[in-house]
């Protein structure tokens, strides 16, 4: 028989972008993995029973879009746009992890910061190197964590200590690809760095790839004006850096997240929404590298799939909570200072991005509708005090914490149904 169990607290989440749904007191009944569903009195029957009455019970939150090599320089060299920062700072210092000691070391403190915050799932670039993305692989399937992690793919325009032959690019993600498949709940994914750093022949041959493994795909598109600018220097022939991927097969028909999109051209948005590519939000990176703020509210409205993203080190915060109130920042600045038309998120539409819209990557992940995998975060928000907390709903509560104390710890975490925290 599946293990059941039910947590007890105020619980809160979205199954569609308007509005939350929430149950004060209430009870999370899961069986075995799966949420079962919200109910306002306890259930009847064998459960093994956690009481956190008075904290906020929410879905796990998915991060998607991080590079985890990228983790311990976090927080620096934020005063450089995106070409100069790679070649300056993030080239030489994901070259380190060629040493394997260096990257056990380094993907330790990674996967424990990022197992005390609020994701549950991640999409994971990591460096060029194999042994340190297979032990990255391995940290993170320890970890009780669950997501995709990519060996990153990087043959042109990149310096000597960071590069690959293409036919030795090839053969490594071959056997990346092999050595992986034993993990569990972690996944390989095809990734290329993006266009400017992989000849046409290694893109080629990704997309082959992709397609005879059925693998998903991950990778970086019109983040930064120069990028977007030099991406039509080097493929002359494709009619946006959008149908430069698709040229090679890489936006689909396997599941493909593109990060940033910044600034996408119609053509483009219009082929990502047919392609059914996921665009991962990225609103704290953006900022910190002057690249610029995303259309959101526009990709939504032409039914792109988007989800929230750290980017970590584009990015400074592993913090998803930070994520969703920077998500409605900018959306408000973008809104009051380039198109008037394109209406600012609202909270609940941040945090359903955040959840269930990145969540759905996954599976059934991110909302706590029966069927849906077990990804819940406990917050003990009363260790905030407010005198205004007792005319507060669940929802303002939520969102309160997430503007006020997005770094805040956690009392429980579970993915799958099994607690990790
Ligand atoms: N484009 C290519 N590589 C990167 C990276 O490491 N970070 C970001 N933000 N953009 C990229
Ligand atoms: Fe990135």
């Amino acid at each position: 028989m599946k293990k059941c169990i039910v947590l007890k607290g105020d619980i809160v989440w979205t199954e569609r972008p308007e509005r939350f749904e929430y149950q004060e007191n209430g009870y999370l009944v899961l069986e075995g993995d799966k949420i079962q569903g919200v109910c306002s009195e306890a259930p009847k029957g064998e459960y093994e029973t956690y009481d956190f009455s008075g904290s906020l019970i929410v879905p796990g939150l998915t991060d998607l879009h991080m590079h985890a090599p990228q983790h311990q320089f976090a927080g620096l060299y934020m005063d450089e746009e995106l070409l100069e920062w790679l070649e300056k700072h993030t080239f030489p210092y994901e070259s380190r992890f060629s040493d394997i000691d260096y990257a056990l070391r380094a993907y330790r403190a990674f996967i424990s910061d990022l197992k005390r915050s609020a994701t549950t799932r991640a999409a994971v670039f990591a460096t060029i190197h194999k042994d340190a993305t297979l032990l990255l692989m391995k940290l993170m399937e320890e970890s009780g964590l669950s997501g995709f992690v990519g060996k990153v793919s990087m043959d042109r325009n990149s310096p000597h200590f960071l590069a690959e032959e293409t036919d030795r690019a090839i053969t490594e993600e071959e056997s990346f690809l092999s050595e992986s498949y034993h993990f569990m709940n972690v996944r390989p994914i095809i990734t290329p760095r993006f266009v400017p750093s992989c000849s046409d022949a290694l893109l080629g041959e990704l997309g082959r790839m992709a397609r005879e493994r059925n693998l998903p795909v991950q990778s970086h598109l019109d983040e930064n004006v120069s990028e977007i600018e030099w991406v039509k220097e080097l493929c002359p022939w494709s009619s946006s850096y959008a149908d430069a991927y698709d040229h090679f097969g890489l936006l689909g028909p396997t599941p493909t997240i593109m990060a940033h999109v910044v600034w996408p051209g119609d053509d483009e948005i219009e082929l990502l929404a047919e392609r059914g590519v996921y665009v991962a939000h990225s609103p704290s990176s953006n900022t910190n590298l002057s690249s610029g703020i995303a259309p959101i509210r526009k990709m939504m409205e032409c039914g792109i799939r988007i989800g929230l993203a750290t980017d970590i080190a584009g990015g400074s915060t592993l913090s998803m909570l930070r994520i969703i109130t920077d998500a409605v920042q900018v959306s408000k600045i973008r809104c009051r200072y380039i198109d008037q038309a394109e209406k600012p998120l609202r909270f609940s539409e941040a945090f359903y991005l955040a959840s269930k819209g990145g969540g759905s990557f996954f599976g059934r992940v991110g909302s706590f509708e029966p069927g849906y995998d077990g990804d819940i975060l406990v917050f003990d928000d009363g260790a905030f005090p407010s005198i205004l907390r007792s005319e507060l709903s669940v929802p303002e509560r939520l969102e309160m914490l997430s503007y006020r104390h997005p770094d805040a710890p956690l009392a429980a975490k579970f993915v799958k149904g099994r607690r990790i925290v």
